[in-house]
């Protein structure tokens, strides 16, 4: 009998929210309003379903493994030498991917709690150890603790800005004391799945602008684009270590189908315009409702807010009841905040349905 590793037979599974089959199969429900993943309400770019028509004749040809169109048109927009950017799918691969190109197993990765189970899930995996250090009180990272908690075994340090599940941010100011507190032999990871959705008047860091031999930017074509099925994730980096995780990568990611569709996205700007209004709005509808029933909730810059209970009994139940009525939310538990229930934006008729259901569910269990 083959025997599997002990840390592989240790691992907690990535556990995605119910799909919307899932739950009509085991409820019956006709209606169903899935708000659990952070994806676009208005489906995929327009300007992406076009392009991946015409070039569906073209799906027996292998992907370009350099992904050279993409990488050309990312160049391009963020005004950045092809070199220094790097394209797989999903920023989960990419997550994997920088974990596996700097750090040994047995490393020591440094994060916060309550961040991004995808970081966990791929630091458990490949046998890294993970150092976590908790929030702060307001739900947010916090650098400072971060900062002293650096040893000679830090690696990797992951930040995500927003942060998920919770949608808290950092300001630039708070990156910049935080940069100068790394050695430069740690990589430092900022994970900016959610930066298209942050207000213009917030003063937020765009990583970008903070380019360094120890910083890696990874971003998503999976919430503003509206392609999360397709898995196209895209990071900027120093080009040695861009060089050296195009060798670690599998070498047809992401498929030619999913390549087509981000550079057609990249230019769709009317879509990512409708997309950040239409996120504006049912943000702003939700927080209303959370204000005039009194349900916590954290202060997010993302797509998306994370509603705080009393108890992780209470989150429990709510999300359950939630369920039972058919709207999908995440129970944040195994992000490491028990107490929290992450709810994302939709399109007016799915919020509409959310605040109708979130009230009758407070009701219910008060
Ligand atoms: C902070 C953060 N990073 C990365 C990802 C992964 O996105 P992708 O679909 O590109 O793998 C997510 C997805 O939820 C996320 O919330």
């Amino acid at each position: 009998m083959i025997t599997i590793p002990e840390f592989v037979q240790n691992l907690v599974p990535y556990k995605a929210g119910k799909s919307i089959d899932e739950l009509a199969r085991e409820k019956g429900l006709t209606k169903i309003v899935k708000l659990a993943s952070n994806e676009n309400p208005l489906g995929p770019s327009p300007k992406s379903m076009g392009a991946m028509s015409s070039y569906i004749n073209e799906s027996h040809r292998y992907a370009d493994p350099l992904c050279h169109n993409l990488v050309q048109h990312l160049s391009q927009i963020n005004n950045l030498a092809p070199e220094m950017i790097f394209a797989a799918s999903g920023s989960d691969a990419i997550l994997q991917y920088i974990i596996m190109t700097c750090s040994n197993e047995g490393d020591e990765l440094l994060t916060s709690e309550g961040s991004f189970i995808g970081w966990y899930v791929n630091s458990d995996k490949l046998g890294r150890k993970s150092v976590k250090v908790p929030l702060t009180k307001d739900y947010k990272y916090d650098l400072d603790s971060i900062s002293k908690a650096i040893t000679d075994k830090t690696k990797i340090i992951y930040l995500a800005n927003p942060n998920n599940p919770t949608g808290t941010i950092f300001s630039s100011k708070e990156l910049e004391s935080f940069f100068e507190t790394v050695p430069s032999n740690v990589l430092v990871v900022l994970d900016e799945a959610y930066t298209m959705y942050v207000d213009n008047d917030l003063d937020f860091p765009n990583g970008l602008n903070y380019l360094r031999e120890n910083l890696i930017v990874t971003r998503t074509f999976s919430k503003s684009y509206g392609l999360a099925g397709l898995r196209v994730g895209y990071a900027f980096g120093h080009p040695e270590l861009i060089k050296s995780m195009f060798k670690v990568k599998l070498s047809f990611e992401p498929t030619s189908l999913s390549q087509v569709a981000a550079i057609a996205a990249i230019s769709d700007d009317e879509f990512i315009r409708e997309t950040i209004e239409l996120n504006k709005r049912s943000l702003s509808m939700l927080r209303d409702k959370l204000d005039s029933l009194e349900i916590k909730y954290t202060d997010s810059a993302a797509n998306f807010l994370m509603m705080i209970f009393e108890s992780e009994e209470q989150a429990r139940k709510f999300t359950i009841e939630c369920l039972n009525r058919g709207l999908i939310l995440r129970h944040v538990d195994t992000f490491g905040i028990p107490e929290g229930v992450r709810i994302n934006s939709g399109t007016d008729e799915e919020t509409e349905f959310a605040v109708e259901v979130i009230e009758q569910v407070w009701e219910l269990i008060n």
